[in-house]
């Protein structure tokens, strides 16, 4: 029951180029798959087996999705040459080319797909430290699931030809999870693993800073629930809910998923910000700042001409380069769901922050670890709630509420307002608050509001508050 996701997309045909190279590479790559020498779990606790070693008709690259248990055609989704939840299978392969050669020339290197800062994020990290291990299978299985080495043999076993026991399921999920697979159905172990690459991490070569973004790398932009809906290669059935949470019906709640994904992101970046990564040369990183704070045309005549937006939320004066606060103001939509108190002091710590951004580095880093703490708490908070069925609609309401949408005056924050208010009313498909067929009546909103926010360029912020209020004001109806 899985709607047609948004227009989310890269800008550009390079896509296409990827697709036919990765076509090729995987003809090539998966005609020598070997499995990985046998060892005892113990010691191969933390090692990386390869994409090779999940292969299989018997384990997950069956031709259809008619496993018992998972599905087991995961390896085809990943693959997948039509859709991003193929992505991830040709990431090693864009390295190779015409826009990665673009960049790797900008940056001065010779070779992208062997350059150590693009393979932390392009590859199975950990990569290079093990030879099971294919560049060219790209972001593997083992990326987001852990290293195999200590649960490869072990995860299958009884599994495959019995339809269990719910109990007994989740007692080997729980094996599993002790032997090093990732708890990716926890949020915020999910955004954590999603994050060192579509946000960034201090760990060597998964960073992309302001450098490599004028070399030509895209703009990284990222929604949790959005992208763990573009790759998914799983059902959540019956067992699934077993497994995962312990009882039947239990299923995947789509808004924590959204706004752990938020809190993740904007900790991860207030950290990252204070830390070495926070300055290139004498320069602050601009990475962390609002690119169109700075790329806009300069008017500098008789009657000067602002191209800048007043923006409320923003207490920093005129004439400097704001921090880029799209995940803060998706969580101040958000908080006061969690608690009334932390989003008063989320408010009051954002408003210092973009203060203190005026006074000194000092300054700046004190308050961004304030506010930092106060983000954690609040990801604690949403970790912990269960979100009732009416907070879907409380929070698209609160999204698009005037003190809100005041604040989408840029580019990347529109960009995440539309991401939220999509995957929200998937949410409200998924968990039956509303039909399919209400749903894509109102897909032609939101493609409108993707519409203004695709290309950089032309992003006008009083263009894109009236056709996204259009779309809530759909959403809304619904009630
Ligand atoms: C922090 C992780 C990270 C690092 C480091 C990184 N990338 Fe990327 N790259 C990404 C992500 C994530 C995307 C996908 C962006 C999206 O679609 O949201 C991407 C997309 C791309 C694309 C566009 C792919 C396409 O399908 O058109 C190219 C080309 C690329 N990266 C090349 C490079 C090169 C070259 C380097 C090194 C100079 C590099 N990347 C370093 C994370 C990274
Ligand atoms: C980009 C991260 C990522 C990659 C790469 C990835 N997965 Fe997943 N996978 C997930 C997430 C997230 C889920 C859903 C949460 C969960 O059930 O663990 C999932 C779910 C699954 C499930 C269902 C688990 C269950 O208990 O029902 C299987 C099986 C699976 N993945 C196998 C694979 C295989 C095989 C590959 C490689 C071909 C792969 N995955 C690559 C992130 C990833
Ligand atoms: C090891 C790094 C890495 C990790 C971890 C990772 N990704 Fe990615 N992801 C990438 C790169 C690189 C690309 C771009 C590849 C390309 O363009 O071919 C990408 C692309 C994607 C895309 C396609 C985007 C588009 O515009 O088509 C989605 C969706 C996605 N990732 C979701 C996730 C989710 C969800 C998680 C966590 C469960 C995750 N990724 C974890 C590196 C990673
Ligand atoms: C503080 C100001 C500032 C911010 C913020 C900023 N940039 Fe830049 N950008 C620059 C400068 C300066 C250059 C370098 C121009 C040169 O090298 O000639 C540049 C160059 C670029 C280029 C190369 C363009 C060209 O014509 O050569 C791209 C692409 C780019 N930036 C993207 C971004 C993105 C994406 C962001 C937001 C994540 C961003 N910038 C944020 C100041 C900024």
């Amino acid at each position: 029951m899985k709607m047609a996701m948004g227009q989310w997309r890269n800008a550009g045909g390079q896509k296409l180029i990827g697709f036919l190279t990765v076509a090729m590479l995987s003809l090539i790559g998966f005609g020598f798959f070997w499995a990985a020498p046998a060892r005892s779990a113990s010691e191969n606790q933390g090692s990386y087996t390869g994409v090779a070693s999940c292969a299989g008709s018997t384990c997950h690259s069956r031709m259809d999705g008619d496993g018992n248990v998972v599905r087991q055609d995961e390896l085809k989704i990943w693959q997948e040459p039509s859709s991003p939840s193929g992505a991830h299978s040709r990431a090693w392969a864009v390295l190779n080319n015409n826009r990665s050669r673009f960049i790797a020339r900008n940056l001065g290197l010779a070779d992208a797909a062997s350059a150590p800062m693009c393979l932390g994020c392009h590859v199975t990290n950990g990569a290079s430290a093990n030879g099971a291990v294919r560049l060219d299978d790209g972001v593997g299985c083992e990326s987001c699931h852990g290293p195999a080495g200590g649960w490869i043999a072990s995860h299958y076993a009884g599994v495959l030809n019995a339809p269990s026991v719910g109990a007994e399921m989740r007692a080997k999920h729980m094996a599993n999870l002790q032997a090093g697979l990732r708890k990716l159905e926890d949020p915020v172990v999910r955004a954590g693993v999603c994050a060192d690459c579509h946000f960034g991490s201090a760990k060597d070569g998964q960073f992309v800073n302001h450098r490599m973004m004028a070399a030509g790398h895209p703009r990284i932009g990222f929604e949790l629930d959005l992208f763990s809906q573009l790759q998914a290669h799983h059902q959540e059935d019956a067992d699934y809910g077993w497994r995962k949470f312990g009882a039947a019906g239990a299923r995947t709640d789509h808004v924590q998923m959204w706004a752990v994904g938020q809190a993740t992101v904007l900790e991860r970046s207030l950290d990252l910000f204070r830390s070495k990564r926070g300055q290139d040369g004498m320069f602050p990183e601009f990475y962390f700042l609002d690119c169109h704070s700075c790329h806009r045309r300069i008017f500098d005549q008789a009657q000067p001409v602002r191209t800048g937006v007043d923006n409320v939320g923003r207490n920093l004066p005129e004439g400097y380069a704001p921090y880029n606060d799209e995940n803060l103001i998706m969580l101040a939509a958000a908080a006061r769901l969690a608690s009334p108190a932390l989003a008063s002091e989320l408010a009051a710590r954002t408003a210092e922050f973009h203060r203190a951004m005026a006074v000194d580095r000092a300054a700046a880093n004190q308050a961004a670890l304030a506010l930092g703490q106060t983000v954690a708490k609040l990801k604690a908070a949403f970790a912990a709630k269960s979100f009732s069925s009416t907070d879907a609609f409380v929070l698209v309401d609160a999204i698009a509420s005037r003190a809100m949408t005041a604040r989408f005056t840029d580019y990347a924050g529109s960009q995440q307002a539309v991401m939220g208010v999509d995957t929200l009313l998937s949410s409200m498909v998924s968990s039956g608050q509303i039909t399919i067929g209400a749903a894509a009546g109102i897909r032609a909103d939101i493609d409108r509001a993707y519409g203004a926010v695709k290309e950089p360029n032309s992003y006008k912020p009083a263009e894109f508050q009236t056709v996204f209020e259009r779309a809530v004001r759909a959403i809304a109806a619904l009630k």
